[in-house]
């Protein structure tokens, strides 16, 4: 037999929408690495590897869930207590909810693929921020809907630009996305600007889906439910115990379904959609009541060691001649932003700076912004006399890539 030619098997056109710049840069970085150079990994928003520890009534929590026995597959929508705490915390927080509109899923991240799922399909319009979390764009890519971006402001502390949302509603709009507190600006929305785009989802009857996974992370404290203002409107909220619980290995997290008998049909489609999957991780979902109901001491701390180092990167970053930075006031993230030369992009600044310091952070574009922005996203999770001196890097390095050296 003649030998066969052997080619490579095709990959789903699909693949290639499906953009996490967060994570695809990292090939870059391991580049650097194998060079002999360390890389300062600014990229993820994990705070457990910064030296943040998972609280240990948590991990005791799972560890008994797995000695009890509770290895096996759990019901599809999650377990009742876990379902039961999340109600209850929803409450707490100005969203009237039951356990029976709640479901537990793999993070956030599984919650927003659900819903989006669930709602919309080719020919259908999402509205999502820019700059946004990029698993929006890309699972809409994968699904086959388009993503209509309404700004938000930078030189309005990035709030949203409610009449730019407003103009960009057609029949064919299914959702608004409302990432308060903001990832990865940083930002926390004003009350007016969270009533007005709850507003438009009433008025428009689509539903606003909250993303809300910092919600607990505000530097002032905990912001409330963004449905608090019209619990009636359509709202879809996600959140989980990857950030304000310091647990994001654990993938434990959770979408509710605002009471309005408008969304009753969504939310059938979500359940059904959440059989296919059998169930989120099962032990980890046991530590979703002790995290909500139990002490939650461990977040003022972070909140504290959060705003020391906003306040250093906001003062650091400022003082770099060419960059700009918004002061955060949420999460572990700024977005800073350098003024580029003509023809030169925010990917190659974040390039450039990765090959000549190993410091990694992410380009703007890989967000959404416009590439000759200039903007790229600072994790700052790390200790402050380590930010301290990659701010430095950043400094001399921005000094020498703007008066055109190692360009
Ligand atoms: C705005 C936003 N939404 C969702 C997620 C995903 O979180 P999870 O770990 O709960 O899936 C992240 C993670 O960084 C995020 O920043």
């Amino acid at each position: 037999m003649p030998p066969r030619a052997i080619s490579a098997i095709p990959v789903a056109n699909r693949v290639r929408g499906f953009v996490y710049a967060i994570r695809n840069i990292v090939a870059e970085a391991r580049k650097v690495e194998a060079a002999g150079r360390k890389v300062q990994y600014l990229n993820i928003g994990d705070p457990v590897v910064f030296g943040f520890h998972t609280p240990a009534h948590l991990v005791e929590a799972v560890e008994r869930a797995m000695r009890d026995g509770q290895n096996g597959y759990a019901p599809s929508a999650g377990i009742l207590p876990a379902r039961e705490a999340v109600a209850g915390e929803c409450a707490r927080r100005g969203m009237p909810m039951t356990a029976d509109r709640v479901v537990i899923t793999s993070g956030t991240s599984e919650g927003i693929e659900l819903a989006l799922t669930a709602l919309a399909g080719p020919g259908d319009d999402v509205l999502v921020p820019v700059p946004t979390y990029p698993l929006y764009t890309a699972v809409l890519s994968k699904i086959g809907a388009r993503c209509a971006f309404y700004r938000t402001d930078p030189a309005r502390g990035w709030l949203p630009d409610v009449d730019h949302v407003r103009s960009l509603i057609t029949p064919a709009t299914r959702a608004l996305v409302v990432i308060d507190p903001n990832n990865p600006t940083g930002a926390t929305y004003s009350a007016e600007v969270r009533r007005a785009l709850l507003d438009l989802a009433d008025e428009h009857n689509f539903p606003l889906l909250a993303d809300e996974v910092y919600a607990d992370l505000a530097f002032d404290g905990p912001v409330r439910a963004l449905a608090e203002a019209n619990p009636d409107a359509p709202v879809i909220t996600f959140s989980s115990l990857s950030k304000a619980y310091l647990a994001p290995g654990w993938r434990a997290g959770w979408l509710a379904v605002g009471r309005s008998d408008r969304l009753d049909d969504v939310l059938a489609g979500i359940k059904k959609l959440a059989d296919g999957r059998l169930c989120s991780n099962g032990p980890m979902a046991h530590a979703i009541a002790p995290a909500l109901l139990g002490d939650r001491s461990h977040q003022a701390a972070f909140r504290r060691a959060l705003r020391e180092r906003a306040d250093l990167t906001h003062s650091r970053l400022n003082a770099i001649e060419g960059i700009t930075s918004v002061m955060p006031s949420a999460a572990f993230y700024a977005m800073p932003r350098v003024t580029l030369p003509p023809g030169v992009t925010d990917e190659d600044y974040v390039l450039s700076l990765l090959r000549a310091t190993g410091v990694l952070c992410v380009y703007g574009s890989g967000f959404g912004t416009d590439p000759a922005d200039g903007f790229f996203r600072v994790v700052f999770l790390a200790p402050p006399v380590e930010l301290a001196g990659i701010y430095d890097v950043i400094a001399e390095f921005t000094r020498n890539f703007l008066a055109g050296r190692g360009r």
